[in-house]
């Protein structure tokens, strides 16, 4: 093969070589042009991934953020309970220390009652021991609202009829409301309930008397009703209802709005307590109200199971007298005060007992003489310095037998609980609730005779 040959040859070559280039190039093109989104695909990605890291940046600062403001919450929180605690104890410390020399002051005026003075006189010392029992009611008031608040109050729940609760309320009630020509009505339904039946008649008591206080025509309805295994009592009045804005308000400390048209004013911590016992005893508290027509408050409570041997559906009322270690017990009050003394009686009778009353120990005594009473209830404190010990003593000794005796008191000090420990026999504080004084007077009658 000659050089021009070999020169041909190759560039035959060459153009062979290009052709299969340019079809390689074509076709390389053509693949690129069949898949236009590979490219965007890839940026996309790009993007995407640019964005998802933006925005876990974002993600980590909010959360960032809401952990600062947690932290700052839990700070907050542990100021808030820290200042509670301060407060409960500070409440606790000032209630007990306050109430002590109030108990004094008010035994100081009523010593200077029994002194012989002029009208004018015993109208300022009734006055100023009127304010002592507002401030004394006040401070346990909230010495109570620092307890809930404190935890210290802890519930005793049981099960039992929900009638004799409200009816023993309203009965409570009615004079106060016939006196301002206020209407006060209960229904009952014969249901049991559980809950702590003294707290639980705290918050019906005061909705009954906020009921009573803010109204001024028409009156009070306690009714209920039982829903989804609950029963909700329901205090209904015919007052000037509570505005939308202050449905809140109205139940924290000291939020109190116009003085009531005839009850006057309170401290504005009924609610307060209505709320806190609320929570404690886990029933719900409700409020619905139409200005100019009334307001409806309302506590959700869990339905109970009627014991077998008692049927629910009985009227109480009327078959309280038939039952029990009460009927025809003889009793004796020695009281000083006629109003109490009056209204134990009714209680007393009501139950089935035959009663017998007497201001003093002397008067006590000749009663006895008359008829052995079984039992004795005694104000600790009478008239003319006269003990319930006292008084008890001598009836005993007229009889020639240590007849069971009980104590009350509206003096919760210390001093009177060692009184009653030292003439042993219990004593009871007053406002004597009736359950209490039942299911004591009970207790006594049914102790073996010495
Ligand atoms: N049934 C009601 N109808 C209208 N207003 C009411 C009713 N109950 C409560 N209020 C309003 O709510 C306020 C707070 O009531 P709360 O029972 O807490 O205090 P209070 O009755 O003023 O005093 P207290 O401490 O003696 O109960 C009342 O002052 C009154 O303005
Ligand atoms: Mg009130």
């Amino acid at each position: 093969m000659t050089d021009t040959e070999d020169i041909e040859e190759l560039k035959r070559e060459i153009a062979k070589l290009k052709k299969i280039n340019a079809k390689l190039i074509s076709r390389v093109e053509r693949s690129y042009d069949q898949q236009p989104s590979a490219y965007a695909l890839f940026e996309t990605a790009i993007a995407l991934d640019n964005q998802v890291r933006r925005r876990t940046q974002e993600v980590q600062q909010a959360l960032r953020s809401i952990e600062r403001a947690n932290e700052d919450l839990r700070r907050a929180k542990e100021q808030a309970e820290a200042a509670n605690l301060l407060k409960s104890s500070v409440l606790t410390s000032i209630s007990h220390d306050l109430l002590q020399p109030l108990n004094a002051a008010r035994l100081a005026l009523s010593t200077l009652g029994s002194f012989e003075m002029g009208g004018d006189e015993t109208g300022l010392i009734d006055q100023a021991d009127r304010s002592l029992a507002t401030l004394e009611e006040l401070l346990r008031t909230l010495l109570d609202l620092s307890k809930l608040d404190a935890g210290v109050m802890t519930p005793d729940m049981r099960a039992f009829p929900i009638d004799d609760l409200v009816a023993s309320l309203v009965k409570e009630q009615a004079q106060g409301a016939a006196k301002r020509g206020l209407k006060l009505r209960h229904f009952g339904a014969g249901r049991w309930v559980t809950s702590d039946p003294l707290l639980l008649r705290r918050v019906v008591q005061n909705l009954i008397a906020n009921g009573l206080r803010y109204t001024r025509r028409g009156g009070v309805l306690v009714g209920g009703r039982a829903r989804a295994g609950r029963w909700t009592v329901e205090v209904w009045d015919t007052g000037p209802g509570i505005p939308e804005e202050r449905r809140e308000a109205i139940f924290q400390e000291f939020q109190r709005g116009e003085a009531g048209e005839h009850g006057g004013q309170g401290f504005g911590l009924g609610l307060a307590i209505v709320r806190r016992l609320g929570l404690a005893l886990e029933h719900p508290i409700d409020l619905s109200s139409r200005i100019g027509k009334g307001s409806m408050f309302s506590v959700s409570l869990p339905l109970a199971e009627p014991p077998k041997a008692q049927p629910a559906a009985r009227p109480a009322e009327p078959s309280l007298a038939a039952r029990g270690p009460l009927n025809n017990a003889r009793v004796l009050v020695i009281e000083n005060d006629a109003a109490v003394l009056s209204a134990m009686a009714a209680l007393l009778r009501r139950w089935g007992c035959e009663v017998e009353t007497a201001p003093s120990g002397d008067e006590a005594a000749e009663a006895a003489r008359r008829q052995t009473p079984q039992a004795i209830i005694a104000d600790l404190h009478l008239d003319h310095f006269e003990r319930g010990a006292l008084a008890v003593a001598k009836v005993r000794r007229a009889v020639g037998a240590p007849t069971p005796a009980m104590l009350v008191t509206a003096d919760h000090s210390d001093t009177a609980a060692r009184e009653a420990e030292e003439a042993q026999m219990t004593l009871l504080r007053k406002p004597v609730r009736p359950a209490e004084l039942r299911s004591l007077l009970s207790y006594l009658l049914s102790q073996p005779r010495a």
